[in-house]
């Protein structure tokens, strides 16, 4: 068997399977209809199976079809990112698009951005506000370069406290995750609020508050680690710090995104927990106070392909560094 000629074969056939139509595959992938055909029944010649039944509008797979469609997908699209990552590592990028989540905005990302920028004059930067686990795909498909997230992304092997301290992870998925710092927590509430005004709160003062919720990503349940068996299984982030203290708050209700949280706690519908860099929001009507608590921290990662390191990256760890030592920020100086 000629390896390339399997590849297409594989692609020609995801391509009908998941599109039901020769036609639609037609205009997915750029191959005629003939071709299509062709490459898939010198698949069905090399597997001695059927794996269309062509009888059936729309097409259908036959059983060993379904079987074969499911068992090669994550291949596939493995074999994809490969090809993609290599080119990439040939041709090194003059850009540099950095994906974000929203609450690095309202904190160092900035003054990072421009320092980057004045030290690296010539580097067309592109911001773009993604996911923590959607950057993982926009990295492997070289829709960002690197990106700013808080969550840790599909480890390899359950974490353990001692795990989730290292700085490091490596997924399967390509990515490496730098972590950069842990960030604290605060609580925000209305400044009418009874605490309003109490410095170094305990969760346990917010049990009988109404908690409003905001994360639209979920702990991965190896992440949810704690002493605490029953918080294991807590997988919003709010949640997981309140469960660890061995709170249960006496009512939630989520809401799409951060600024929508601030924005309900500011007109006295509840409290919330935000990392520390959001204190300067909406000062006006709400009051942010430390916690007692030096776990309930929410890190902060840059993650990266592990097989291609852009060219700006040095610059871009030393601009955030630089920025941790102007500020007294604690942080773990990222050793290669
Ligand atoms: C930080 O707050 O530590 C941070 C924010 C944005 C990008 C990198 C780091």
């Amino acid at each position: 068997m000629q390896p390339s000629l399997q590849f297409k074969q594989l692609t020609a056939f995801h391509a009908v399977a998941s599109c039901q139509s020769f036609s639609e595959a037609t205009r997915m992938t750029g191959l005629s209809q003939p071709t299509l055909s062709r490459l898939i029944k010198q698949l069905e010649e090399e597997l001695e199976t059927e794996l269309l039944d062509r009888y059936h509008r729309p097409l259908q797979l036959t059983e060993a079809g379904k079987f074969f469609f499911h068992n090669t997908q994550a291949m596939l699209t493995e074999f994809e990112t490969v090809i993609n990552i290599t080119k990439r590592i040939a041709t090194p990028k003059k850009s540099l698009s950095i994906g974000f989540v929203p609450s690095v905005l309202y904190g160092l990302l900035p003054d990072i951005i421009s320092r980057l920028k004045n030290t690296l004059p010539n580097l067309e930067i592109q911001l773009k506000d993604i996911s923590s686990y959607q950057q993982v795909n926009a990295l492997k498909s070289g829709d960002i370069d690197v990106g700013f997230g808080r969550f840790t992304i599909a480890p390899r092997q359950p974490l353990d406290e001692a795990t989730s301290q290292r700085q490091t992870i490596h997924s399967k998925h390509h990515v490496k995750q730098i972590l950069l710092r842990h960030e604290r927590y605060v609580v925000a509430l209305p400044k009418s609020h009874p605490l309003a005004n109490t410095p170094n709160q305990h969760l346990r003062q917010h049990a009988e508050s109404h908690l409003i919720l905001y994360h639209q990503t979920y702990l991965p349940l190896s992440t949810a680690s704690s002493s605490i068996p029953q918080a294991n299984s807590i997988r919003e982030p709010l949640l997981h710090l309140f469960s660890r203290q061995g709170i249960q708050p006496y009512s939630t209700s989520t809401v799409s995104d951060l600024q929508v949280a601030l924005g309900l706690v500011a007109a006295g519908e509840g409290i919330t927990l935000v990392p520390d860099s959001l204190k300067s929001v909406r000062t006006e009507q709400i009051a942010y106070q430390r916690l007692i608590h030096e776990n309930a921290t929410s890190p902060i990662y840059l993650n990266i392909l592990e097989d291609l390191t852009h060219s700006a990256l040095p610059t871009l760890l030393d601009a955030i560094y630089e920025i941790y030592e102007e500020k007294g920020i604690t942080y773990r100086r990222y050793q290669p």
